[in-house]
């Protein structure tokens, strides 16, 4: 049904690529990581520690700072995140007004040329469906949820909290996405900090989430904070790695992410009245590796 290739080199922990579409694996799909230069380890203790805020080069994509404390990191439920996707959910994990948002967004920041990373992906996929990518590959935790998603030409599944190494090539991405999944990851900073070194320069990180959560799953700081302190969190996220530009927040409030919201005044608070129903609040906070570009 479809081929998978095991990267001899990988622990029983690391990602195994599976390729449902084609036979030939992209050359920028790395699958080996041999490497153990900087720029392939950026999240290596001994470099990600560092205090400097030096902005040369070399500092790329360090974390400068671990923004949570260890008890911030810790979930209710500590058991495996693999045992608790194991099972695919073949729902939506918010509504329709926060997706089409989501779309609206992706549809006005990527481009068609773009290579895609969809982390934290699922059997759905919010990608205009009238744009086609150059490529778009997934990772997620079920396998059976990836693979009945139309969107990905390749995926991988993998733990980032037990391992935050993406097994993918440096500066092979245009852009990175991540939707209603951050409030999961219990090492963010060294996600991000892999995230910014699989992006081109130029290439963008898209976080998206709203207000629900599996909260036994949720870390403690996401779990305790308010909506206003979770942008912030996201916000620190990027800003612990040296290299991102100054991150962009984007926030619809629930009535307004309605068709019907758009039109009404008030609206949030008639949302809050019951008076138009309201949707899922939508927040995104972005930020691109190094420099926003501008096209023509
Ligand atoms: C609420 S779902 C969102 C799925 C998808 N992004 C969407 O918009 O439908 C949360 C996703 O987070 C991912 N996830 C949760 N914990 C994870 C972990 N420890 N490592 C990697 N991915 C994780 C799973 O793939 C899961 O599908």
């Amino acid at each position: 049904m479809f081929n998978i290739r095991l990267n001899p080199k990988l622990t029983i922990s690391s990602s195994p690529i599976f390729k449902p579409k084609s036979s030939s694996f992209p050359s920028k799909v790395k699958m080996s990581s041999t490497s153990t230069s900087s720029e392939n380890n950026p999240t290596d203790q001994s470099s990600s520690s560092s205090s400097s805020s030096s902005s040369s080069s070399s500092a790329a994509g360090k974390v400068k700072r671990l923004v949570l404390s260890q008890e911030e990191r810790t979930k209710l439920n500590p058991y495996s995140d693999r045992d608790f996707y194991a099972y695919p959910r073949f729902v939506t994990h918010v509504d329709d007004g926060f997706i089409s948002t989501l779309t609206e967004l992706y549809r006005e920041r990527l481009r068609p040329e773009f290579e895609v990373l969809d982390l934290t992906s699922s059997w759905v996929s919010h990608l205009p469906g009238e744009v086609k990518y150059k490529r778009v590959v997934g990772h997620g935790l079920n396998a059976e949820e990836l693979l009945k998603n139309p969107r990905l030409d390749y995926f991988f599944v993998k733990d980032l909290n037990v391992d935050q190494k993406l097994e993918l090539e440096s500066t092979s991405f245009d852009a990175v996405l991540c939707t209603v999944s951050v409030q999961y990851l219990q090492q963010p900073e060294k996600v991000f900090a892999e995230v910014f070194r699989v992006l081109k320069p130029g290439g963008v990180f898209i976080v998206s989430f709203s207000n629900r959560m599996f909260y036994e799953k949720a870390i403690t700081a996401w779990r305790d904070g308010t909506e206003y302190s979770r942008v912030q969190l996201v916000n620190q996220y990027f800003q612990s790695v040296e290299g991102f530009t100054q991150p962009e927040v984007i926030k619809k409030s629930p009535a307004a992410n309605t068709a019907q919201g758009d039109q009404l005044p008030f609206s949030w608070s008639l949302g809050l009245l019951g008076i138009i129903p309201a949707s899922d609040p939508f927040y995104a906070v972005l930020a691109y590796r190094n420099f926003k570009p501008v096209y023509e």
